[in-house]
């Protein structure tokens, strides 16, 4: 299928709080009640069609959140669009952590024009949930980032969460270029003489 444009995007939070399943339900509808952590990182791609007619691909790199991963991340960075975090609804831990993903991010993005950064409350769908959505948005607002409460289970608010994403990356395209190219920027770069990688985000880079 034919595409305008590729975002790289970035899912990453605690182990467990859903990652690989918002992932899963966003680009093949389907949820898995019992997952595999994920081993290091793994990558999806999903087609949207904006409201303008415009096609864009969004390569979803789904990382694994146990802690001996962090390090290898910081490769993941580069050229990304827009960097989804996750907790978990029914995990204070999970909600705890978001602080010092925040500060990876902080000190791995060397891009000039930062990434969009959505803070991804899953499991909505659990009857007894730990965090408020009222403390989310708190520290949501108070760190300047969009905030989407999610179940990948009952497929809650997901579509939500892709039209979030994709919409605020194209509109904010003029101002930030980093992670973002025409393909036809794209194949030119990566099929130049002096064949420099310079993006990172995808097969041809
Ligand atoms: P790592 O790969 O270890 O980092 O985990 P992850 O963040 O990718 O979590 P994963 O998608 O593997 O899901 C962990 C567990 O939570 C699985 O048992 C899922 O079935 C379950 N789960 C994921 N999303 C939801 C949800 O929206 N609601 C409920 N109730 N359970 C969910």
């Amino acid at each position: 299928m034919n595409y305008d444009y590729i975002f790289k995007i970035i899912i990453i939070g605690d182990s467990n709080t859903g990652k690989t399943s918002i992932v899963k339900r966003l680009c093949e509808n389907k949820f898995m009640s019992v997952c595999n952590g994920t081993i290091g990182v793994d990558f999806s791609t999903k087609i949207t069609e904006l409201e303008n007619g415009i096609f864009v691909k969004s390569q979803i790199w789904d990382t694994g959140g146990n802690i001996k991963f962090k390090k290898l991340l910081r490769q993941y960075y580069k050229g990304v669009a827009c960097i989804v975090v996750t907790f978990s609804l029914s995990s204070s831990d999970s909600f705890q952590s978001v602080p010092s993903w925040l500060d990876e991010i902080k000190n791995n993005i060397i891009d000039d024009n930062p990434p969009l950064i959505i803070l991804v409350g899953n499991k909505s769908d659990v009857q007894h949930r730990i965090v408020s959505r009222e403390e989310a948005e708190k520290f949501s607002k108070n760190n300047g980032l969009i905030y989407i409460e999610t179940s990948a289970k009952i497929n809650h608010n997901i579509k939500k969460l892709e039209t979030c994403i994709v919409n605020n990356i194209y509109n904010n395209m003029d101002k930030s270029i980093s992670g973002i190219q025409s393909m036809e920027n794209h194949l030119k770069d990566n099929f130049n003489d002096n064949k420099q990688s310079r993006y990172n985000c995808c097969w041809l880079c």
